[in-house]
Parts: structure tokens; C-alpha cells; sequence
């Protein structure tokens, strides 16, 4: 192995334009005293995304995504006792709103394509919850996982079919397309997240993204403390602090120049990976499954079965559960540690998660057997090819 990186290598680090547009829209900001959660900023980066996402969306930028789930939540009524159907293949942020509404997370495994919702559980659990509560879940939290599109074209029938909104939770899928149409266009209501590690940043933050202007008018009302329009604070609903910064938005605007050739990146990182892992026996790189999916690959993902051998598989490893990733992919996970390169187990799906241990889940075994064999690679906008070249040398390696 003859190249070393210099850094340690990560899954996706933040990465500002060469023009440093980033910098002169914050300079903006602080020269003209607009340091508040709203500016011109802000009204520009919602513009930005606007004409990005297109499919006539209006979209109000917020602190992060998670504060866009609960408000999107909150917008379709979600209060105490009501059900929530949700992908339970996924990070936290795409379940917790459901509890801080008061409501009760039920969750759906994925189906094997692409890894997302399964929509054939999804409607056995709507007629179940239907049967069992006497009374319909009141959303549908769908994710379009690590940027690969959801199924949306049976999603969107059986939402429409039982009159249950779908909140789409594209935190990892800007840029990504589905029969040609982009992720965040989906759901009734969807979310984007510009946190560090995302397709774009604005160090934190996200968006919602709405059907219409008064949904949008809605949601920013809601997201700035439901103040009425009063001379004086006037409060008849309660609402949240939960818009974006105009210092970030800057941050945004600047990232938006750059968001194209972001996305072309990490897609060219998963074609090489796919190409030098494809002579791995045993490795298999995660690709879109027809092309109607064009995922922006956020991250590379990769399976590694049971039967592959890595160094130092024995353990002992500390362990959390009862439900862990396989050995092998623990060694691995150290391996590539050691060798200055961020790697990390698949998301451990929220049905057996110790927190959710009480919740309703309906389950088909795929992303629990995901979790166990599964792992993320770097594939941001700093992986350079030589990265890739080594991180699959290191993997090549630890494989005895
Ligand atoms: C699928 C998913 N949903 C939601 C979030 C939350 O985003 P934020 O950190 O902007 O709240 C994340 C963050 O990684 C995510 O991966």
C-alpha cells in the first residue's frame, strides 16, 4: 500500500465552495446587522431551494430537520394518543418528534430494495392499527434512507388509498430522484437536513417543504413562537422557536452553488467503490435497483456476509445488546480505525432500540439482518480517489 492519507479520512465532512460565497453571505449578515433567526438570507436560501426542488414547493427553512419533523407533525394535527406510522430503519431524528408530540411510534421494517418502508407491512399495519385501535394513525413517516429513494409509486397509492398523509424524511436524499422527480417532492409534508455531515450544511439546520404558499405561511408562523399579528405579544396556539439563523442561511446560499457538484461527487465515489469492491468476493456494494431510483449515494453502504473472515473477528468486543453487527463487521469497523478511516455499522433499527422497547412494531427480519452485516464508508466531497484506493486496499486487508 503505497498511499497514506495525511488527515484521517471521515464519512462526510463539511465543505465550503472554492469562491468562499459561504463567507461573504455570513460578512453580509454581520455588515448589515441582519444577525437574526430571519434576512435576507434567509428569504434567498428558501428562493435557492425553491427553484432546486422545483414541483411548485414552497419551503421554510428551520433549525434543523428534526425540528422540521415535529413541526410537520404538529401541522397534521399528530397530539396525545394518536399513532404514527414510521420507517424503523433510520436514524433517531426520523422517530422523536412522534414522542414530543405525545403520540405513539409504530414502526415498519424495510423491504429489501431499497431498504426503506416496506409497503406491503405498511398496509398490513394500517388495517391492523385500524382493527386493534378503532381508529386510523393519524401519519406516515417514510425515509428515503442514506439517500435511496423510498417505493415511492406504492407509497404514494396506499397514503392516498386510506387518506394517511406521508411526511417524507429526505434528511439524506437532496439531489436524489425518483422516476425522474427529486426527493423532498413526495410526501404531503418533507424535510431536509443541512446538518455538518449532509449533501450541503449550514453547520446546522433544515427545511420543510410544503405543497403551498399558506402551508409554508403556516409553518414559519408556527416556527416563530405562533406570535399573532398584534402590536403587542398576542399567543392563541403554541408554537416553537425553530427558524433558521440568518448567519446559517448565508452558509446555505453559499452551499447551494456548490450542492451539483457535491452530489456528482459522492455519486463518482460510490461508482468507485462499486468498481474496486466488485472483486471482493463477499462485499456488496449497495446500488439503486432499477433506474427509476437515482440515489445521491450520501454515503456508500456496503454488506459484508457472515461468512467472510477479517482479522481480530474473535473479539472480545463490548457489547450493548442483545442485537449487535456481526464480528466481522466490528473487526472491520477497527481495522479501518486504526487505519484513519471513519467507517460505521448501518443505523440499528428503532424497533430494537431499548427506548422504543414498549412500541408497536411490525417486522419482517431485513433490517434487523441490515444492521447485523452492514456498514457506511466515507463518501463526502473530500474522499479523494486515492482515499477510496486505500480504504479498499485497508478492507482487502483486514479480510484474512
Ligand atoms: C434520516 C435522518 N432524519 C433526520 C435527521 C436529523 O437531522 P438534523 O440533524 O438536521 O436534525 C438525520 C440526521 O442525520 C437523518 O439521518
Amino acid at each position: 500500500m503505497s498511499y497514506k492519507p495525511n488527515n484521517r479520512i471521515y464519512l462526510c465532512l463539511a465543505h465550503m465552495s472554492e469562491a468562499g460565497l459561504e463567507q461573504q453571505y455570513v460578512n453580509e449578515a454581520f455588515t448589515t446587522h441582519w444577525v437574526a433567526p430571519l434576512g435576507p438570507n434567509v428569504a434567498g436560501f428558501e428562493q435557492d431551494l425553491e427553484e432546486f426542488v422545483g414541483c411548485r414547493k414552497h419551503i421554510a427553512v428551520l433549525s434543523s430537520c428534526t425540528a422540521a419533523l415535529h413541526l410537520a407533525l404538529r401541522m397534521l394535527g399528530v397530539g396525545n394518543g394518536d399513532e404514527v406510522l414510521c420507517q424503523s430503519f433510520s436514524f433517531c431524528a426520523s422517530t422523536h418528534p412522534i414522542t414530543y408530540c405525545g403520540a405513539c411510534p409504530v414502526f415498519i421494517d424495510s423491504e429489501p430494495d431499497t431498504w426503506n418502508i416496506d409497503p406491503m407491512l405498511l398496509e398490513t399495519a394500517i388495517n391492523d392499527r385500524i382493527r386493534i385501535t378503532g381508529k386510523k394513525p393519524k401519519a406516515i413517516i417514510v425515509v428515503d434512507l442514506y439517500g435511496m429513494p423510498a417505493k415511492w409509486d406504492e407509497l404514494k397509492a396506499i397514503s392516498e388509498k386510506y387518506g394517511i398523509p406521508i411526511i417524507e424524511d429526505a434528511a439524506n436524499a437532496m439531489g436524489s430522484c425518483y422516476g425522474g422527480k427529486p426527493c423532498g417532492s413526495f410526501g404531503q409534508l418533507a424535510t431536509f437536513s443541512f446538518n455538518g455531515n449532509k449533501i450541503i450544511t449550514t453547520s446546522g439546520g433544515g427545511a420543510l417543504v410544503c405543497h403551498d404558499e399558506a402551508t409554508k405561511q403556516r409553518a414559519i408562523f408556527m416556527a416563530t413562537q405562533a406570535r399573532e399579528n398584534a402590536p403587542y405579544y398576542q399567543h392563541e396556539t403554541i408554537g416553537f422557536n425553530y427558524r433558521l439563523s440568518n448567519v446559517c442561511a448565508g452558509i446555505g446560499r453559499g452551499q447551494m452553488t456548490v450542492l451539483g457538484e457535491h452530489v456528482n461527487h459522492h455519486k463518482h465515489v460510490h461508482e468507485l467503490y462499486k468498481k474496486l469492491l466488485g472483486e471482493v468476493e463477499g462485499i456488496l456494494v449497495k446500488d439503486n435497483p432499477s433506474d427509476r431510483y437515482d440515489s445521491n449515494f450520501w454515503l456508500t453502504t456496503v454488506t459484508i456476509a457472515p461468512s467472510i473472515q477479517v482479522k481480530g473477528q474473535e473479539g472480545p468486543f463490548k457489547t450493548y445488546s442483545d442485537c449487535e453487527p456481526n464480528g466481522n463487521v466490528e473487526a472491520l469497523r477497527v481495522f479501518l480505525d486504526k487505519a484513519g478511516v471513519e467507517a460505521r455499522p448501518l443505523w440499528k433499527p428503532m424497533h430494537k432500540q431499548p427506548v422504543y422497547k414498549d412500541a408497536p412494531a411490525y417486522v419482517n427480519g431485513v433490517s434487523e439482518s441490515l444492521f447485523k452485516v452492514g456498514m457506511c464508508l466515507p463518501s463526502g466531497p473530500y474522499v479523494s480517489d486515492e482515499d477510496v484506493y486505500y480504504i479498499v486496499d485497508c478492507i482487502k486487508e483486514a479480510i484474512a
